[in-house]
């Protein structure tokens, strides 16, 4: 087992493992609990290489490719292992609240982050609990939501491409509900106006955020940070001028989020 120190009251908690030294005998399932439980697990102080992110990777399931938009370290033969970086421009594409890929119709399970470069000062990432998001809004609108889908699309990357999910989904592992939707990727709730879905995206974008539902994290070189894709959204601060950011990130294979039924 290991010690875990939550990071704030809504979500989020250090866990006490040296990953290098320890990842033979990690018990997988209680790292997946404490994902579950917390949102987002960051772990300090290691000394992992790129080898031992693949392999802390693999350990939660199946890595999937990134999109071809995203540079990889494919040249170096870890084509599962995005770069997000203040060098390449796609940092400046995380300074907004999102679940990554959610346009896919399995969005990522899990997104696992090596931090590599970070600025002397700002450059943190907050996450925010969606299971707060949906629990704190009243009955009438959570029951109302639960019967909604939304489009969630890749204008940016790939118009093409898009996938309808529920607005309100339950966690596999826990049976927790959670809002499911994000102002990069959710473009329109279905089955009603536009400007019904205009104005209920709005309410909810702004809701999903609050920073009463949030966690903050001050990265050093070397931390690894882990978030259950579908349950939390995160950003990325933009804090830090012109100074370099560069983290590593590997995605786990998703199944279609699934609706509270
Ligand atoms: C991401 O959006 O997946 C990257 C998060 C970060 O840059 O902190």
């Amino acid at each position: 087992m290991f010690d875990v120190e939550p990071l704030s009251g809504a979500l989020g908690a250090r866990v006490d493992v040296d990953l290098a030294r320890d990842l033979g005998n990690l018990d997988v399932d209680a790292l997946e609990d404490a994902i579950a439980k917390h949102g987002v697990v960051t772990f300090t102080d290691q000394r992992l290489d790129t080898d031992g992110h693949v392999a802390l990777a693999r350990l939660l399931g199946e890595a999937k490719l990134p999109p071809p938009y995203i540079p990889s370290l494919a040249h170096l033969g870890y084509p599962e292992v995005s770069e997000i970086s203040t060098e390449n421009g796609l940092a400046s594409l995380t300074d907004r609240w999102h679940t990554d890929v959610s346009w896919e119709a399995g969005p990522p399970k899990y997104s696992v982050v090596h931090m590599q470069v970070v600025p002397t000062v700002g450059g943190d990432t907050l996450w925010s609990s969606q299971h707060r998001a949906f629990e704190t809004l009243s009955p009438a609108m959570q029951g109302f939501l639960a019967g909604l889908t939304a489009r969630h699309s890749n204008l940016a990357g790939d118009p093409g491409t898009g996938s309808d999910h529920p607005v309100v989904c339950r966690h596999p592992r826990t049976g927790r509900k959670a809002l499911f939707c994000n102002s990069v990727f959710t473009t329109s709730i279905n089955g009603v106006t536009t400007d019904e879905s205009d104005a209920l995206l709005g309410m909810l974008f702004a809701h999903a955020t609050r920073p009463d539902f949030t966690c903050r994290w001050r990265w050093a070189a070397g931390d690894v940070a882990i978030w259950d894709n579908h349950f939390v959204q995160h950003y990325a601060l933009s804090d830090y001028g012109g100074a370099a950011r560069k983290l590593h990130r590997i995605e786990i294979v998703g199944e279609p989020p699934q609706p509270v039924g």
